[in-house]
């Protein structure tokens, strides 16, 4: 793919709730959009109306019935299918950039580990849903959980969703996942997002700028 100069390039941002994923993203788009890039800005699960649907369900919470950590393991690739091939591929074909919010790296770090399902199964489940295909660059914000769910609380105060209402522990587990597992992605950038705003986006700012001149040199 990256052969072919016309086909736009798929950046995909990831972290913890609270890592500043959404932040960064609007910003970076504002910034590539100046410098005359063509932008489209995806959010997963979401981004089709089939995929928002399947948020919803995934966010929602059940009283009445365990949520499975496999439901939601496909339901989140579900979302992600759709989002994959009607949104995602078309646009790079024509020569857009992408940015995501969230991708398969996600799924490993929420679904997999040791409550989870393992690697090799999601392995597999991920190359039916996507096959080799490969983000251009994925930026990992990595933020303590602490920071980052204080984070969450301040912006929301009450109504935090199905996995947001998670424990301590669990979100610490989510992270060690993600420091092991995107060492194993080709290209990826790690940001160390527990900084005040500012630096956070200096950072992201220099990180992609020094990317995108190794792209053109
Ligand atoms: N580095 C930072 N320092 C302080 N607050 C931040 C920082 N990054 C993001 N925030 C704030 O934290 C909240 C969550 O950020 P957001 O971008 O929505 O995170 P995410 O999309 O990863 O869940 C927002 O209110 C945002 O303004
Ligand atoms: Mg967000």
């Amino acid at each position: 793919m990256k052969s072919c100069s016309n086909f736009g390039r798929y950046i995909v941002v990831e972290g913890l709730e609270g890592s500043g994923k959404t932040t960064m993203i609007g910003f970076v788009k504002k910034m590539l959009i100046k410098e005359g890039f063509d932008i489209l800005t995806v959010r997963e699960p979401g981004g089709t109306p089939i995929s928002e649907k399947i948020r919803k369900l995934i966010k929602k919470n059940f009283l009445e019935e365990k949520f499975l950590v496999k439901t939601e393991l496909f339901m989140f690739y579900a979302a992600r299918i759709q989002l994959m091939e009607n949104i995602i591929l078309p646009n790079l074909k024509s020569g857009k950039w992408v940015i995501g919010d969230r991708n398969f790296l996600s799924s490993y770090a929420y679904q997999g580990g040791k409550y989870g399902v393992k690697d090799d199964e999601i392995d597999k489940i991920n190359k039916i849903a996507i096959g080799k295909f490969q983000p251009d660059l994925i930026i990992y914000l990595d933020v303590f959980p602490e920071i980052g769910i204080s984070r969450i609380h301040e912006r929301k105060s009450s109504k935090l969703d199905r996995i947001e209402k998670r424990s301590l522990d669990f979100f610490h587990q989510v992270r060690n996942r993600y420091l092991h597992i995107i060492k194993n992605q080709k290209e990826f950038m790690i940001i160390d997002a527990n900084q005040d705003l500012s630096s956070v986006k200096r950072l992201f700012q220099h990180k992609i700028c020094s990317w995108m001149k190794r792209l053109y040199q």
